[in-house]
């Protein structure tokens, strides 16, 4: 039957083809290919009405056979001068040659791209400068630590259990001359104990030293963690709150990076590091002291030496800094570009643009290796000079101390005692070293974290007052806007127009003329940069943001989906949403196509829809905004992707959801969609509105800039129209089936109760 009709279509088609497409062509029967741009501007001398610059006279029917839009798209010909004026294969000689003429191709700078070029990247982070001044260090490394405020008790434990461990390991040394010095004398006592009270003492001691260390890393570990995942979750919830300059002005990568490594970082230096550094500064002082009560002589010598190694290690720690923040950033850059190209691999792929990605993604690997070679030779630097220092350190001492013992100023375990006690010192102040670059590093990665956290967005979402009911009247009222990334690009003029209560309302103009933006204002991504966006009375700066939001239900134009199954996604609108509204979401938006899967709407989408087709993604964001049941439904092209029978069928969805009184805004180049409006907004190129008004009357009306824009539409419409007849042809035939089935089984009831009486 299906394919009767289309039979049956043909000779109409035929008819159309040889008589000009519509109504509109005729008379005369010329049709005129016209440039797209229109202008409200005064017409050029020689231009047709409303400064149209006729292209291309064509004369008739053959003209239309063999050239036109609608033989293109519906028979699939090309234009015969596009044919004509299509570049031909060059040699790579003649390319060389062409070379040399590029200038002549090149784009000639509009007046826009200037004004574009003025950039405002003033909420773009990270333009701190690396070198941050020591009185900006002091306060982050005071910001740093005031993290940890709500650790307090778990580290105050984990500082005690510190303390005590670091006891046992610095009385060692203490203990071990002790015995030395008692291995000759079987009824010694150390400390006042005899041998075989002392040693199982020590045993005891040591085990609490090692209950206190475990108690320690424990304690220390599990808060680092909790101060990562309480970190992530502010700053995150920072992120998602900022607006839209924000997300224009900063790449996800480097928020990624910021949300990880850094906050890794941050808590890492607080914990680990704290803990090692205070460790280390415990054991330094205690060993020094016992240095100096074991050898006054012998420590005053050593002193000589450790100005030395204060000094490098401040100098290691300053260049370690730097070296860091850099580090990070590059890390930031590497991230950014695996994710934006992985994320796209099918395009890259199809542009067999494999090498083209790894060579980019190789530049950043060398730039994040470079700085991690200079790091890596900084550090190869400070341990291998402190190394040989303290080489020398110790053989100094073992020559003097040896020198002592044979004069009978100290014995041998008072040497050995000394020797340890150095080593430890050495090895504390070592750790001290690297607890000051590693604080560095941690200061480095919490300027990245403090900066994303002290960003307050200039849209808050939470402010105002609640919206109980967005069914009224919207109005832009002088609104003037430019993006606030492009300060000198002037996007809205001064943009006036209103859309009644539930009414149903297309906006209609050039591509790039904004009407996406309009969504974007609606939706108060960005406030206008002067007049209102008013809904009822309330300027909508008034009103809160997030309630304002779930009264608007928009299907944008590139609909993203979100990993999950589809019935996940839908849920997105609404997520309390039953099984029931989710499935009659879905029917309402035609999403038929669910039959086909064999999990229904518990399939699995992909990674952003991956794994649907573009019409199949409409039609899931069309069900995910419609279950929200908003007041205000925006629709940005939302059956672009659709073939003429399932616009159709959308199309019919929607109007029954317009009855349910919600205002609609659409914006389409489609005549279907554009027809079904109740008003029609015409913008113009210079950011106001060309005209508003009923789409019959501006239609009608052969001047209207309706008129003008549909004009070099609707030879793509022709065949959407023909193709929504056809549609409706089924549709009725599917209809009369089903009545014709519904009498039969009538019927056949009648005649079982019939014979059964
Ligand atoms: N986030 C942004 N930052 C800066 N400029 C932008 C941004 N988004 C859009 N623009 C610019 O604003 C202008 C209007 O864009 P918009 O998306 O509103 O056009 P449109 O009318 O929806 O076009 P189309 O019909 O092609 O979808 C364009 O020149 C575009 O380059
Ligand atoms: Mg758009």
């Amino acid at each position: 039957m299906v394919g009767c009709l289309r039979l049956a279509m043909r000779p109409a088609l035929r008819g159309i083809r040889s008589s000009g497409f519509g109504r509109q062509c005729q008379p005369p029967l010329q049709l005129v290919t016209v440039n797209r741009h229109f202008t409200t501007g005064p017409r050029p001398s020689g231009t047709g009405p409303l400064g149209l610059v006729c292209q291309r006279p064509v004369g008739g029917a053959n003209s239309l056979a063999k050239d036109s839009v609608f033989s293109r798209v519906l028979f699939g010909r090309r234009f015969a001068s596009t044919e004509a004026n299509a570049p031909k294969e060059q040699s790579p000689k003649e390319q060389d040659k062409e070379g040399g003429q590029t200038d002549s191709l090149e784009f000639e700078k509009s007046e826009k791209a200037l004004q574009a070029s003025k950039v405002n990247l003033a909420a773009k982070l990270s333009k701190r400068d690396a070198t941050v001044s020591s009185g900006s260090t002091r306060g982050d490394i005071m910001r740093l630590f005031s993290l940890v405020r709500g650790e307090r008790l778990s580290l105050a434990f984990a500082i005690m259990c510190l303390l005590v461990s670091s006891a046992v390991s610095v009385s060692l040394p203490t203990m071990i001359g002790k015995i030395l010095d008692a291995t000759n004398d079987q009824n010694a006592e150390i400390f006042g104990l005899p041998l075989n009270y002392f040693y199982p003492a020590l045993g005891a001691v040591f085990v609490v030293g090692g209950i206190a260390n475990y108690g320690r890393v424990v304690l220390l570990r599990t808060t680092g963690e909790r101060l990562v995942a309480k970190l992530r979750a502010r700053l995150y919830r920072k992120t998602i709150s900022q607006d839209g300059e924000f997300f224009d002005a900063n790449r996800v990568g480097d928020l990624i990076s910021r949300l990880s490594s850094d906050v890794n970082i941050v808590a890492k230096s607080l914990t680990q590091n704290v803990s090692d550094g205070l460790r280390s500064g415990l054991q330094c002082t205690a060993a020094v002291g016992m240095m100096c009560y074991t050898s006054l002589s012998l420590t005053s010598v050593m002193g000589i030496l450790v100005p030395v190694a204060i000094g490098g290690s401040w100098i290691y720690g300053r260049r370690l800094r730097k070296l860091s923040r850099d580090l990070q950033q590059a890390i930031g850059k590497m991230t950014k570009v695996s994710e934006e190209r992985l994320s796209n691999i099918k395009t890259a792929q199809t542009f067999a643009g494999e090498i083209q990605e790894m060579k980019l993604y190789n530049d950043k690997i060398r730039s994040v290796f470079s700085i991690g070679k200079k790091e890596a030779i900084a550090a190869g630097l400070y341990f291998g000079s402190s190394g040989v220092i303290g080489n020398l350190t110790l053989l100094t001492m073992l020559g003097i101390g040896s020198g002592m013992v044979s004069s009978g100023a100290m014995s041998i375990g008072q040497l050995t005692t000394f020797t340890m006690y150095a080593g430890y010192a050495g090895m504390s102040a070592f750790g001290l070293a690297s607890f000051y670059g590693e604080l560095m590093k941690g200061v480095g990665a919490a300027s990245r974290v403090f900066e994303l956290f002290d960003r307050e967005p200039e849209i808050r979402s939470t402010i105002g007052r609640p919206v109980k009911n967005a069914r009224d009247v919207i109005t832009f009222d002088h609104v003037k806007f430019s993006y606030p990334t492009r300060p000198a690009v002037t996007i809205f003029e001064d943009l006036n127009f209103s859309i009644p209560a539930g009414s149903n309302v297309c906006i209609v103009g050039p591509s790039g003329g904004g009407k996406s933006t309009i969504t974007s204002l609606l939706l108060r991504f960005y406030d206008p940069t002067a007049g209102r966006v008013m809904i009822g009375d309330d300027d909508i700066k008034d009103l809160n943001l997030k309630s304002l939001r779930r009264h608007i239900g928009v299907v944008s134009q590139e609909p993203v989906l979100f990993s999950g199954t589809i019935a996940d996604n839908i849920r997105y609108g609404k997520p309390d949403a039953t099984r029931f509204e989710i499935l009659e979401a879905a029917r309402r938006a035609n999403c038929g196509f669910i039959s086909d899967f064999p999990d229904g709407v518990d399939t699995y989408v992909g990674a952003r829809g991956a794994q649907l087709s573009g019409g199949q993604k409409q039609r899931i964001a069309i069900a995910r905004a419609l279950i929200k049941k908003p007041s205000i439904l925006i629709l940005d092209e939302a059956t672009s992707a659709l073939d003429a029978e399932s616009e159709a069928a959308v199309n019919e969805a929607l109007i029954n959801l317009m009855k349910d009184n919600c205002t609609t805004i659409s914006i389409a180049h489609r005549l279907s969609t554009i027809r079904r409006s109740d008003s029609v907004v015409v913008l113009s190129s210079d950011g106001r509105v060309a005209e508003q008004g009923n789409f019959n009357e501006l239609y009608a009306r052969p001047d209207s800039h309706l008129s003008y824009l549909l004009r070099t539409r609707e030879d793509d419409d022709v065949v959407s129209r023909l193709k929504q007849r056809i549609y409706e042809m089924e549709e009725q035939v599917r209809q009369e089936r089903a009545d014709e089935d519904e009498e039969r089984v009538e019927m056949e009831m009648d005649r079982g109760n019939k014979l059964s009486a």
